[in-house]
């Protein structure tokens, strides 16, 4: 389902947060310039980057990054309506499955996910994503 994305609406607006997050973007080794905005249901807006590390495994992803500074500021109750991504490379960038994993947890079901994909923005619910997260429920 791919949509465009209308000029002035609240999509439009977590787009222009995440490109702007992407220009603090700390990726020596990729060059993978990355941002990303969430808003909250409380109508917040959260940024983060990605930020790379030597021993690449410990990179963590723009997502994550705003994810984990969302619950930082805001605790461990918020809910996520809207995610956005966008990188300075021109390329695709929908999130990777730990991000997707990540914001599972936090994110509305019905929640607009807006990214760069191969064949220009795509915006999708967070359930078309990523429909079978892992949850755990013992008996
Ligand atoms: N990256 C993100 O920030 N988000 C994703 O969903 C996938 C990948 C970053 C991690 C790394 O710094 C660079 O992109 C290349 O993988």
């Amino acid at each position: 389902m791919t949509s465009e994305i209308k000029r002035g609406t609240a999509l439009e607006d977590l787009l222009e947060a995440a490109r702007e997050a992407a220009k603090n973007s700390y990726s020596p080794y990729s060059k993978f310039r990355v941002g990303a905005a969430l808003r909250l249901a409380g109508g917040q807006i959260v940024t983060g980057t990605n930020v790379e590390n030597v021993s690449f495994g410990l990179t963590i992803c723009a997502e994550r990054s705003a994810l984990v500074t969302a619950v930082s500021k805001f605790g461990p109750e918020i809910r996520i309506e809207a995610v956005a991504v966008a990188n300075l490379n021109r390329a695709a960038s929908p999130p990777c499955g730990a991000c997707r994993q990540v914001l599972a947890e936090f994110v509305l079901p019905d929640a607009q996910v807006v990214f760069p994909s191969s064949d220009g923005m795509r915006a999708m619910a967070f359930s078309e994503l990523f429909p079978m997260a892992f949850e755990m429920k013992l008996k």
